[in-house]
């Protein structure tokens, strides 16, 4: 009697922490990566949701707990490279987080597995680490000839 009376309080205490408000408004999109189509559609599909201000949050994204470890992810990951930004940045930078980049995919570490599980078609294929291994080198050497 005791236990059913704990579960029916969690249980309580989740429908009620549905009700926390979490922004999903993604900011202004100000000077999004300029790529080739080809490129741009790797990146779309693999990391916009979380390293863009275009954002598609799933249905499930609503539900607590998913909504806040969501939303935490997504400012974390905004931080650390944001394509919406992409073409302010200098060409030296441009280069280091394009090298940073290569890095994470060549370790599998990006995209991130916990987002693979429901989005399979984001795992990159070898021809499209190829690519993007290509579109790095582009970067290099724009910031090597504007030194
Ligand atoms: C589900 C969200 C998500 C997706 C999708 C995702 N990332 Fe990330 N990414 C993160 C988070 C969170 C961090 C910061 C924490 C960390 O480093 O693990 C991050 C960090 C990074 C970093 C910085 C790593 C460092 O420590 O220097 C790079 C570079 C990166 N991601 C590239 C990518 C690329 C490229 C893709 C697509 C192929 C991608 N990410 C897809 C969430 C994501």
């Amino acid at each position: 009697m005791k236990r059913k009376r704990i579960y029916l309080s969690i249980v309580a205490l989740i429908l009620i922490l549905q009700f926390i408000p979490v922004n999903r408004d993604n900011p202004i999109v100000e000077a999004d990566l300029i790529a080739s189509q080809n490129i741009k559609t790797i990146f779309k599909k693999s990391c916009y949701d979380c390293h863009s201000n275009e954002t598609k949050y799933p249905i499930y994204s609503y539900l607590f707990p998913v909504s806040f470890f969501l939303q935490h992810h997504i400012e974390e990951a905004r931080e650390e490279l944001n394509f919406s930004n992409w073409e302010n940045l200098s060409a030296s930078k441009k280069a280091s987080k394009a090298s940073d980049i290569l890095e994470e995919i060549q370790n599998k570490e990006m995209p991130l597995f916990s987002y693979t599980i429901l989005h399979r078609n984001a795992i990159l294929t070898n021809e499209e680490i190829q690519e993007i291994r290509q579109w790095v080198e582009e970067m290099e050497n724009q910031n090597e000839s504007s030194n």
